[in-house]
């Protein structure tokens, strides 16, 4: 499956195998709330997927909840814990949080903020994209009720000491939050070492259909839901499940625990073949990201091509070569904010942010897409420059140094 499609992180393509689940869940179209016969089909479909997610994060079947994804998954467990107090109590309480966030837990604490004046601690990313445990430590105060920490940055793919803040929050008592949408299906994660009380996922990032994720949430953990209705999920997410989604689900979480170290190498190979590519075609860039390879996710390859705008770059990509690349977080629809939060938090320049795409792999990127992504870039790059002379001496100078 070649498809000039280098956005994994943004989502991905469902698998063969999944679309075959999917196809074959079509027929299951009973409520699996009913009490017939036609209902426990659905009702298998959905304890499959809560087994697969099981394994896939080393908990218990029952630990995991189903919800729409990734954004519903992390107000669920940040409003959980932030619900039990009283509204004009919170101005007393402290969340601590990073800069580099995705928005549905940046916005949620933001108004939080502003609506009861809960404190937060935003900790910036160094220069690499890392956040230090020792920078948490020192934000922890004895109000602090919270952190709530994303396990891999889906802009720069830089991965954090989330294992180090786990067990941070777990000495002090405080409920900690992993946002590892972009971590789950591709690196090995076991809650239960982890010691995390709650962490999101969401299916689309490893191939399962939009719109089903869920959450890990520790037994001995409260959730306050976000909805009431019918009772579902043990009360805690009313709503007719998504057994569509669920089946696609099951299939990917099994797909991704049988395979998670051979599609590790994959990625290692290709972020290898990118970069020399890149080099053998002359192009100037720099990685945003961190330099070490065991903080680095593979898969995600933020570079900046200085003297160029990304957005042109990006749209002569798409329009002339068919390769879609990402500029920054395709999560974002805020039109207002438009330079990247992420690469703002890590220090670096305008002109760095502007000329900065993401590139991001997966499981069916070949090797011979990244030559063809590497000649593609070169070739625009060339095109960019000569529309504009005055940025072709900046090109040149970076490849240079
Ligand atoms: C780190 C991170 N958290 C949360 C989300 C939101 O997930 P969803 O699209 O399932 O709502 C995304 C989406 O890209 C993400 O990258």
């Amino acid at each position: 499956m070649s498809l000039g499609y280098f956005d994994y992180n943004a989502t991905t393509p469902l698998s063969d195998g999944v679309q075959q689940a999917v196809q074959e869940a079509m027929q299951i179209f009973a409520n699996p709330s009913a009490r017939y016969q036609k209902s426990q089909q659905a009702k298998q479909l959905i304890q499959s997927a809560r087994i697969g997610m099981g394994n896939l994060l080393g908990c218990a079947a029952d630990e995991i909840l189903f919800t729409s994804g990734g954004t519903e998954s992390n107000n669920l467990a940040i409003r959980s814990v932030l619900d039990r107090f009283p509204s004009n109590h919170l101005a007393q309480q402290h969340v601590i949080t990073t800069a580099m966030e995705h928005p549905s837990v940046l916005e949620l604490l933001r108004w939080y903020q502003a609506e009861y004046g809960l404190q937060v601690s935003y900790i910036k990313p160094d220069y690499e994209g890392r956040v230090s445990v020792e920078a948490i430590n020192t934000a922890i105060t004895a109000q602090t009720c919270l952190i709530s920490l994303m396990a891999i940055n889906n802009e720069t793919g830089t991965i954090q000491p989330f294992e180090a803040v786990a067990e941070l929050a777990r000495q002090h008592g405080i409920h900690c939050h992993i946002d590892a949408v972009q971590a789950v299906g591709k690196i090995p994660l076991n809650c239960h070492e982890l010691g995390v009380h709650t962490l999101a996922f969401s299916g689309h990032k490893f191939h399962s259909p939009k719109g089903i994720g869920g959450l890990f949430c520790h037994s001995g953990c409260t959730l306050a839901p976000l909805f009431h209705g019918g009772g579902q999920e043990g009360g805690l997410r009313s709503g007719t499940e998504n057994t569509l989604g669920l089946s696609g689900l099951a299939t990917a979480a099994n797909e991704c625990y049988e395979h998670l170290e051979q599609q590790f190498r994959h990625y290692e190979k290709l972020r290898c073949l990118a970069l020399n590519s890149l080099r053998q075609h002359q192009v100037a860039f720099t990685c945003n990201g961190a330099t070490t390879d065991i903080h680095q996710a593979p898969w995600t390859l933020n570079i900046s091509l200085k003297g160029i705008r990304a957005e042109s770059l990006a749209a002569r990509l798409d329009l002339c070569h068919n390769i879609s690349v990402s500029l920054g977080s395709a999560c974002n629809n805020n039109k207002t904010q438009r330079r990247s939060h992420v690469l703002t938090a890590m220090g670096l320049s305008d002109q760095q942010i502007d000329s900065a795409i993401r590139i991001s792999f997966g499981r069916f990127t070949l090797p011979e897409d990244i030559d063809h992504l590497a000649a593609a870039i070169a070739s625009e790059v060339q095109v960019l420059l000569r529309m504009a002379p005055a940025r072709r001496q900046e090109q040149e100078s970076v490849y240079e140094s």
